[in-house]
């Protein structure tokens, strides 16, 4: 893991915003990417919101790329934060952010809790709450047990504990440091830790994704605040053109964004004129912008025929 070899904040900083959401594997490339393109803060802060996407696109929840160029920026003007409560009013940063960047970088004894530790503490100490509960009671525990000598590796040894040994299915009790202190090994209630939270609702939907052709070029619309990947061009739903012209049927997929699972139609347009109010892409450059995946994915429909 390239971030491994590093104590400077601001690599700490973007590695960890990428990996909260996303395996180490598919992290690593964007992050040498993102350090070669934006080795500084003050490099980050300068750049625009669209370069930021397009370098970002592919790791999905966009809100985080947009949260550690706001987040570059406050420190550009304010400097670089020396503690806890500093980290935590940087925007975007929340309590695992400043945990992580305050204690791995700057070795500063407080606690972090994510996904992994929350499910390492539930199985350790056998408890069954659910929710807010246990992620309180999980933040009790990280920070009453830090190690004040290294909490940095302490940190980072009970994540890696949680994402190799302690894994959701399947855990490797028989090969884990902590067996004998385990109550959930030592009751046997290691498959039922943590305790399943009531599901979450899934919201089926359909929508179709037009994509708008003339001479050469693609037409987009800019996704608006609080719409799904709000800064990046997406593909305009019927909604957004008002007339409709002769149109080729694609094909159809499914993603899921959210709570949502969407079926998504996929129709082209062929347009005699260039089409107004839209954002024009011509074919070559579609590598060049902030395109979501979702609608990649449609476009590569468009190669096939
Ligand atoms: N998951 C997120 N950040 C991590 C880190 N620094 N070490 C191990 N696992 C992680
Ligand atoms: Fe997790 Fe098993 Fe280790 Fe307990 S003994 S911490 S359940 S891997």
């Amino acid at each position: 893991m390239p971030w491994r070899k590093t104590k400077d904040a601001y690599s700490i900083w973007v590695s960890e915003v990428m990996l909260q959401q996303t395996q180490v594997s598919v992290v690593i490339p964007y992050y040498e990417r993102w350090m070669t393109r934006f080795p500084s803060v003050g490099s980050l802060a300068s750049a625009s919101e669209e370069e930021v996407l397009q370098l970002w696109q592919g790791l999905g929840y966009y809100r985080r790329a947009k949260s550690l160029l706001s987040g570059a920026q406050y420190v550009l003007e304010r400097g670089m934060p020396s503690d806890i409560s500093g980290w935590r009013k940087v925007p975007g940063i929340g309590a695992y952010s400043a945990g992580a960047i305050a204690s791995i970088a700057q070795e500063l004894p407080v606690a972090l809790v994510d996904g992994n530790v929350e499910r390492v503490y539930a199985r350790l100490l056998g408890d069954d709450s659910v929710g807010p509960k246990l992620t309180k009671a999980a933040w009790g525990w990280a920070e009453a047990n830090i190690c004040s000598e290294h909490p940095g590796d302490w940190n980072q040894g009970l994540m890696e504990l949680g994402a190799t040994v302690c894994t959701p299915k399947d855990p490797k009790c028989s090969g884990c440091p902590l067996q004998l202190e385990c109550k959930g090994f030592l009751r046997g209630l290691v498959s039922e830790l943590p305790a399943p939270s009531p599901k979450e609702l899934v919201r089926d939907l359909t929508i179709t994704f037009l994509i708008l052709h003339h001479g050469g070029s693609l037409f987009f619309s800019r996704a608006k605040q609080g719409q799904w990947w709000s800064g990046m061009l997406v593909l305009p739903t019927p909604e957004d053109v008002p007339v409709a012209g002769w149109t080729e049927d694609l094909g159809r997929f499914v993603f899921r964004v959210t709570n949502n699972r969407v079926k998504a139609e996929v129709k082209l347009i062929r347009l005699e004129t260039a089409p107004q109010g839209f954002e024009e892409v011509p074919l070559e450059r579609l590598q060049d912008v902030p395109i979501p995946a979702p609608h990649r994915k449609a476009l590569k429909l468009l190669q096939r025929i």
